[in-house]
């Protein structure tokens, strides 16, 4: 057991990749406390947690709200006696090009993605330091290292990138480790109202990724279980891609290249 009396809090854990790594971190033997906005969701996954003979709670938490996580972290505490993992992955996402994007919508991508991440940091590091020891992994996307589109959200993720990586340094000497993952296309129910209507769109993906098919949620669970637990005890500040290649280069760039014959 990896994380054997630990506690986890992971936000936006009712769903996709949150509940996946729910699910891993309390087979792995940490206390979860799922942190969700949608109450029926994220009680399945603490049913899901307990079924699977774990241990979890569900604290109904909008993390973009400062109020709403102030009282998640204590209540954690009351719950398990302290908090040792924080990862940060509940994000919101909308719109495009940025001409096309008011200022509420891009205040909200980066309130969702970033703003939400530096609350919950903010609010469970003074206990993270008080211990001498804590994880923090936080959900990027490759879209924080790619200009992929949807301008506001991308900004927001290479955002919590450098907020991990300043974390990281600011923090190191205190136990605390923090580290971020870009997941490149992972199947979960964020694509579902996009695959309704395009339901190829995964198959057309695939071919961008040299690995040919998308990911699914249970690799950025292993992921994250890598980077929380002890087995990366000297790994900090760094940024996981875990993209099944996509961001590693362009196969068909490089074979133009070679086919102008640049000997
Ligand atoms: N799925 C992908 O292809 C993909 C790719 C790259 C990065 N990511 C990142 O992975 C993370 C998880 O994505 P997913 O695909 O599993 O999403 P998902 O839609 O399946 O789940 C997101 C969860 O977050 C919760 N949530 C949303 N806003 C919240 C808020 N304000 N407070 C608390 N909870 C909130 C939702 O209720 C939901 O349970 C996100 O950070 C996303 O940006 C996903």
């Amino acid at each position: 057991m990896q994380l054997a009396n630990q506690t986890a809090i992971i936000t936006g854990a009712g769903s996709g990749i949150g509940r996946a790594t729910a699910r891993r971190f309390a087979a792995e033997g940490a206390r979860i406390v799922v942190a969700d906005i949608n109450d029926a969701a994220g009680m399945e996954t603490v049913a899901a947690i307990e079924s699977e003979g774990g241990t979890g709670r569900f604290v109904h938490t909008d993390v973009t709200v400062a109020a709403e996580v102030e009282v998640m972290v204590p209540q954690t505490l009351d719950a398990y006696g302290g908090v040792d993992i924080l990862v940060n992955n509940a994000y919101f996402c909308a719109g495009d090009d940025i001409l096309a994007v008011d200022e509420e919508l891009w205040n909200r991508n980066i309130r969702g993605c970033l703003s939400s991440a530096f609350l919950c940091c903010k609010a469970a590091l003074p206990h993270m330091i008080s211990q001498g020891k804590g994880a923090i992994v936080n959900i990027a996307s490759v879209n924080g290292v790619l200009g992929l589109g949807e301008e506001a959200y991308s900004a927001a993720k290479a955002g919590v990138i450098s907020l991990t990586q300043n974390i990281a340094v600011r923090y190191g000497e205190a136990g605390v480790r923090a580290n971020s993952i870009c997941p490149g296309s992972i199947q979960t129910p964020a694509w579902k109202a996009v695959l309704e209507k395009d339901p190829d769109l995964f198959n057309r993906l695939s071919k961008w990724y040299p690995l040919k098919r998308v990911g699914k949620p249970e690799e950025i669970a292993a992921a994250a279980l890598f980077l929380a637990s002890d087995q990366a005890s000297f790994v900090t500040g760094t940024n996981l891609i875990v993209d099944g290649g996509l961001t590693a280069g362009l196969k068909r760039m490089g074979e133009e290249l070679v086919g102008e014959g640049t000997e």
